[in-house]
């Protein structure tokens, strides 16, 4: 196998307010993909964290009463006990207050405007506050003598000097990456069609990246450009983007996760977020790091909102929906699993509590809840608790070696981030099992004392158990340890080079289990 590095990011998110579970989505799925890399023994660092400088967060703070700061510090607490909760294993939290990050984004200001690629001009145009981003006229809408943003938020009018990055001139050069050369970077490649007719298709436009009436920020050019004696603070996407280096300490003087996993070519790069800020990754992010002489990301993987049966989530709405409460009443992983198998990431999804215990019910309470305990049992009943040894299989051989293939599939799955194919793989070998059982009928074996095949069953079920709870261990990460160690197997000790070594199950003694995901009543 050609060990890789793999480089996995969630956005950073703004701590305004408690995490729900639209970014509970994208945070678990980095984690599930970060885990899965690893499982197949890549080298893989997750990074997620706080993007602290937005104006909504100064507004926020100053409603609160608090420094702005004291009121982030707040939430980025209530953001990492969420991820504790969710047993989220990052590598870095990067907050774009940490000092570090400070330097980073600072030098790239330097370094662009020393490649002539900042412009001061004024800056005239319709802002969201809310929504921490510009309107062009095209895209307001006016009701009675206000103006709102596409997703009904007031705007405001703003008037101000500030520092342009010349996007316009990297028009070409966006469409031959996003159409020549990294034709397949965004996923799902929709995305890439509704970005070229919305942004690329008429020009770029020139990027306003500074600010000067605004002075919760990093403070940029200190020594170039004042304009009545204030100094211009980073606006928004380079501080936001450029956390993804910091994060893996570049610039810095011990830089090697930089060097392991961005400046290298056996490195993928791999964003994760939702479909609103694609652009900004498509768009901007690899313009940026082009004219850095920094690689460009691998993928970008763009997935669709969690909406509820009421529509979009929003507090006015009262629907949000907070990932707490479905930790509290059914665990992390009973969670962790409806965000990877009951949402379908190229669209938006309606996340509904029906749906929650229906795919709990079918999928872990039956398919897999079921599969651990019945073998369990059976081994407890014939074989008095003790995996039979088998030295080689003769009446389900074809079952074992397709288990192989089996096992080459998921691995595919996996190299291609297809997160649906990986569980549905899982599931389909599992209805294999259950057709299995009902054709030979272990109770019939056992009472037909046809004793060396209902070993040999056996033993084939305890490796599709030991199979499926590995493979599922980047989802259900608490589950498929406890059930695995009930058959007496150590999770740790599987790798790939003896996931498919049938024997190492020969005469282990299985444990007490108990029900782990026990039905949900409707109701
Ligand atoms: N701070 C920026 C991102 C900067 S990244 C360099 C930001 N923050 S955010 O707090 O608004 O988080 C947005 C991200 O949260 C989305 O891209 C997505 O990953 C996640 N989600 C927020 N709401 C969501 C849904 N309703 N559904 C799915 N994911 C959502 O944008």
């Amino acid at each position: 196998m050609n060990k890789k590095n793999y480089y996995i990011t969630t956005p950073i998110y703004y701590p305004s307010a408690k995490p729900h579970v639209g970014t509970a989505y994208t945070t678990v799925l980095a984690d599930v993909l970060a885990r899965y890399k690893k499982l197949l023994g890549h080298n893989a660092f997750l990074t997620t964290g706080t993007d602290e400088h937005a104006l909504k967060i100064l507004n926020n703070a100053k409603k609160a009463n608090k420094e702005p700061i004291e009121f982030v510090n707040d939430f980025v607490l209530v953001f990492k006990e969420l991820w504790k909760e969710l047993d989220i294993n990052y590598d870095a939290f990067i907050r774009t207050t940490d000092k570090k990050h400070e330097n980073v984004v600072k030098k790239v200001y330097e370094k662009l405007n020393e490649k002539n690629l900042l412009e001061l001009k004024e800056w005239i145009g319709w802002y969201c506050p809310n929504c921490e981003e510009n309107y062009a006229m095209n895209n307001i809408q006016k009701i009675g003598d206000q103006y709102f943003c596409t997703s009904k938020h007031q705007l405001v009018q703003k008037k101000e000097e500030s520092l342009f990055f010349k996007l316009s001139n990297f028009t070409n050069w966006i469409k031959k990456l996003l159409f020549d050369e990294q034709p397949n970077l965004i996923y799902p490649k929709e995305r890439k069609n509704e970005l070229y007719n919305s942004f690329i298709k008429d020009g770029l436009e020139d990027l306003s990246i500074s600010r000067i009436s605004q002075d919760w920020g990093i403070e940029v050019l200190a020594d170039v450009y004042k304009t009545n004696n204030k100094t211009h603070v980073a606006y928004v996407w380079i501080d936001a983007l450029f956390s993804y280096l910091s994060a893996l300490d570049y610039l810095q003087t011990n830089d090697n996760n930089f060097q392991q996993y961005w400046n290298n070519n056996n490195s993928e790069i791999i964003h994760l977020m939702s479909k609103e800020i694609t652009r900004f990754h498509a768009i901007y992010w690899p313009i940026f790091l082009h004219n850095l002489n920094l690689r460009l990301p691998s993928k970008i993987i763009a997935h669709g909102w969690i909406v509820t049966p009421e529509g979009k989530m929003s507090k006015s709405l009262g629907n949000v929906i907070d990932p707490f409460d479905y930790i509290n009443e059914y665990g992390s992983d009973a969670l962790r699993f409806y965000l990877v198998k009951g949402l379908i990431l190229e669209n938006d999804s309606i996340f509904s509590k029906d749906r929650f215990i229906e795919i709990y019910n079918t999928y872990l309470a039956n398919t897999f809840g079921n599969l651990a305990s019945r073998t369990i049992a059976m081994i407890n009943k014939y074989f008095n608790g003790i995996v039979p040894d088998v030295q080689r299989y003769n009446f389900y051989n074809s079952y074992y070696l397709s288990l192989t293939n089996v096992i080459s599939d998921i691995n595919l799955a996996i190299d291609e981030n297809d997160f649906t194919k990986i569980v549905n793989i899982i599931i389909e070998l599992n209805q294999v099992v259950n057709d299995l059982i009902e054709k030979e009928k272990p109770w019939t074996l056992f009472a037909e004392q046809k004793n060396e095949q209902l070993q040999e069953l056996l033993h084939l079920l305890t490796n599709i158990v030991r199979i499926t709870f590995y493979y599922l261990s980047p989802i259900l990460t608490i589950a498929s340890k406890e059930i695995l160690s009930a058959y007496a197997i150590d999770i740790k000790q599987i790798n790939q080079d003896n996931i498919n070594n049938f024997r190492l199950i020969n005469n282990l003694k299985t444990n007490p289990l108990r029900i782990i995901f026990k039905r949900i009543n409707k109701n």
